[in-house]
């Protein structure tokens, strides 16, 4: 079996590509760095090089879309919050555009993009990840609407805190180890669900939050 990793040179994608190689996957890995197992393609997806970089992968039975960056909102600089929909949204995008297609031409295949707890979230710390992650989730869970009649699943893993280098907050309750993160994920390549959130306490957490913050920020806005 194939599988197709974007960013895969440090964190949860890392860690799954270590998985998927001891259970006997091909890897192909596309990342800003080279990762240092698989077969590394180093790309950054926002470079006008990705869209062929992909193409020259082919066919793959597994596609697993981990970049992702997330920003500190600084003053007025908002080019970092560009960047996280770039990254996180666009690539993703781009990814997909890039590799459904063979797989419906096989009528097989699964897409597995990390979104995020935050896509519930109004947040004024990192505007652009929070929109970027809702962008995420609402597409995969579209696309698998749309997709999975003509065999192609589509999954969006929904963590909270995860201990890589992405998770800088000072507070991070709930938090699971990148190899706890691959475990849900390999859960995801058995049985292909349309989207996964973990852990489910801290999706409780946010999913009483997200209401709140939201009323949070129109009650400001009226002031
Ligand atoms: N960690 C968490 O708490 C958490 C929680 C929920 C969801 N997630 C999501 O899970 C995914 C993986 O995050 P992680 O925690 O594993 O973060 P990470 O350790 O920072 O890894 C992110 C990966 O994406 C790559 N990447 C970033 N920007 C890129 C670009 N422009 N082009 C190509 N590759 C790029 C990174 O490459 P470099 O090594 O060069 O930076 C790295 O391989 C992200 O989408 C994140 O939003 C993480």
């Amino acid at each position: 079996m194939r599988a197709l990793i974007v960013g895969n040179s440090d964190g949860i994608g890392l860690a799954l590509t270590h998985r998927l190689l001891a259970e006997g996957w091909q890897v192909t890995g596309l990342s800003r760095r080279a990762a240092p197992v698989g077969e590394p393609v180093v790309v950054d997806v926002t470079s006008a090089g990705f869209p062929e970089a992909l193409a020259g992968v082919g066919a793959v039975d597994l596609c697993v879309y981990a970049a992702g960056v997330g920003e500190l909102l600084g003053g007025d600089d908002f080019a970092a919050q560009t960047r996280a929909l770039e990254v996180n949204l666009l690539g993703a995008a781009r990814t997909v555009e890039a590799v459904v297609p063979g797989m419906l031409a096989a009528g097989r295949g699964h897409v597995i993009g990390l979104s995020s707890l935050a896509d519930a979230m109004i947040s004024a710390d990192a505007p652009g990840y929070a929109a970027s992650k809702a962008g995420l989730t609402s597409y995969l869970l579209g696309l698998d609407a749309a997709l999975r009649p003509r065999g192609v699943a589509v999954t969006a893993v929904r963590f909270g805190f995860v201990d890589t280098k992405m998770a800088k907050s000072p507070v991070t309750p709930f938090k699971i180890s990148p190899e706890r993160a691959v475990d849900v994920l390999m859960r995801c390549v058995r049985t292909r669900p349309a989207v996964v959130s973990y852990p489910r306490r801290m999706a409780a957490v946010t999913g009483t939050l997200g209401p709140l913050l939201r009323t949070a920020a129109r009650l400001r806005r009226s002031r």
